[in-house]
């Protein structure tokens, strides 16, 4: 694309995350991290105070847009390399902080999500997850983005979703990670 230029978009697409809570944790990880950031800015514009709402990122090594998130949230990090926050993942970010809350929002890498549906059942809090893939159409109709889910559906009595059309949010315990 050249500067100027004009580009289709069609949207919103899909559905969105269930904002009934009152002290959420967001986690957010890499490219999870970005969607994140409306979300608390929701929440906190919702009538939450800031203190009610915990973020945790999850960097490699470089933290961004911690700085935004402090505008809605109380925010923790995380990182690999441990150049920023605690070493280790949001996992162990909210277990050294001893984070609660009555809902997690997260969105990130496969592997952490699959952490964090592990986590949220232990902990007994339910968790919406914000699923990722390659799509073709966003309407539904091509199926490139299913992910598994726990159900079989009612029509090919098989265990797809598609994240474009019934997510991208999840609530944990519907898909397979
Ligand atoms: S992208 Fe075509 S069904 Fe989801």
């Amino acid at each position: 694309m050249k500067a100027g230029g004009n580009i289709d978009v069609m949207g919103p697409l899909g559905n969105g995350f269930d904002l009934t809570c009152e002290n959420p944790i967001l986690m957010g990880g890499g490219i999870g991290i970005p969607p994140m950031l409306f979300l608390a800015k929701a929440l906190a514009e919702g009538g939450l105070g800031k203190k009610n709402i915990s973020v945790i990122l999850g960097y490699r090594d470089e933290a961004f847009l911690a700085d935004e998130f402090k505008k809605y949230a109380t925010v923790y990090l995380s990182s690999d390399s441990g150049a920023v926050g605690i070493k280790g993942n949001v996992i162990d970010c909210a277990n050294s902080e001893d984070i609660t809350g009555d809902m997690i929002y997260a969105c990130g890498p496969t592997p952490m999500l699959r952490a964090i549906k592990q986590y949220a059942y232990e902990k007994d809090i339910p968790a919406q997850i914000s699923m990722e893939e390659r799509m073709a159409c966003g309407i539904g109709a091509c199926l490139a983005c299913v992910c598994r889910s726990t159900e079989r559906d009612d029509h090919f009595g098989v265990r797809n979703k598609r994240v474009c059309k019934d997510g991208p949010v999840f609530w944990a315990e519907e898909v397979q990670l």
